[in-house]
């Protein structure tokens, strides 16, 4: 799909594979909303995208915070009376490296669901008015591996148990809104990065954020024909 003059916003832009997502999108030509929930931080990130020659503006945004994403969304309403591209990227992993679900703490649960899970919904009901708008609205869900079920079967990996459990209601999440969607222009899907050096690992991911960020890209910017209601990565579709 072309993406020139698409309005895009990008969760959690300031850092990471946002930050790299919102960068790619920009330098394709769509108008990058760049949402952060720290201000100086997200000013900071849309200077250097701007600096590139991106289209790219700070939206306000914390996913857990219901009045800024109210506000956001009118935002969006008045200056751009449309939206085509969500990325739902803003994900918190308060466990790493690890934490087995015998020692998962209700806190550590909440605050998990509350970013991961939550936040997604809240963001994206508060702009689908918006996204049914566009000729061709993209809804991109940022997960992981770790949330599926078919993939950790049998895994000796270690749990990290709020995180998976978080990314496994993300991706029924998904499921559930690509079905509401499907007589719609709308297409709503998941993806993994892959495992990508960032602050969420301390730094020990294997691929680089520009990388982790082409996956992001490539499902915001799907054709008419292309899937919906899938959890896509780079060496292809998975089972949920
Ligand atoms: P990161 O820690 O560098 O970036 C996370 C971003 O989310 C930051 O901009 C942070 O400020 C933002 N964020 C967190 N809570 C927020 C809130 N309440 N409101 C708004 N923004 C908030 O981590 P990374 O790796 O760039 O993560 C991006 C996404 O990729 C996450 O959803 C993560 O779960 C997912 N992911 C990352 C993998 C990796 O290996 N790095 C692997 C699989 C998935």
């Amino acid at each position: 799909m072309a993406v020139d003059g698409k309005i895009a916003l990008i969760t959690g832009a300031n850092k990471g594979i946002g930050f790299e997502t919102a960068r790619r999108l920009g330098a394709l030509g769509a108008v990058v909303l760049a949402g952060a929930r720290d201000k100086t931080r997200g000013e900071t990130a849309v200077e250097r995208l701007r600096s590139e020659g991106s289209d790219a503006h700070f939206l306000h945004l914390d996913v857990t915070d219901p009045d800024l994403i109210e506000r956001a969304a009118h935002r969006i309403a008045e200056r751009h009376g449309r939206l085509d591209i969500l990325i739902n990227n803003a994900g918190i992993n308060i466990e790493w490296p690890f934490n087995v679900p015998s020692e998962v703490s209700v806190k550590q649960l909440r605050a998990t669901f509350e970013t991961n899970v939550h936040g997604v919904a809240a963001v994206t009901n508060a702009v689908l008015p918006l996204l049914r708008r566009s000729a061709a609205g993209r809804i991109v869900n940022v997960s992981s591996e770790m949330g599926l079920p078919a993939w950790l079967d049998g895994s000796k990996m270690p749990a990290i148990t709020a995180y998976s459990v978080s990314k496994a209601a993300l991706n029924m999440l998904t499921l559930l809104y690509a079905n509401e969607l499907r007589n719609t222009p709308i297409k709503v899907n998941a993806c993994s990065p892959g495992f990508v050096a960032t602050d969420i690992n301390d730094g020990v991911g294997e691929r680089t954020a520009e990388e982790g960020a082409a996956i992001e890209v490539r499902l915001a910017t799907l054709d008419a024909d292309g899937p919906t209601g899938r959890f896509v990565t780079d060496e292809g579709t998975l089972s949920w």
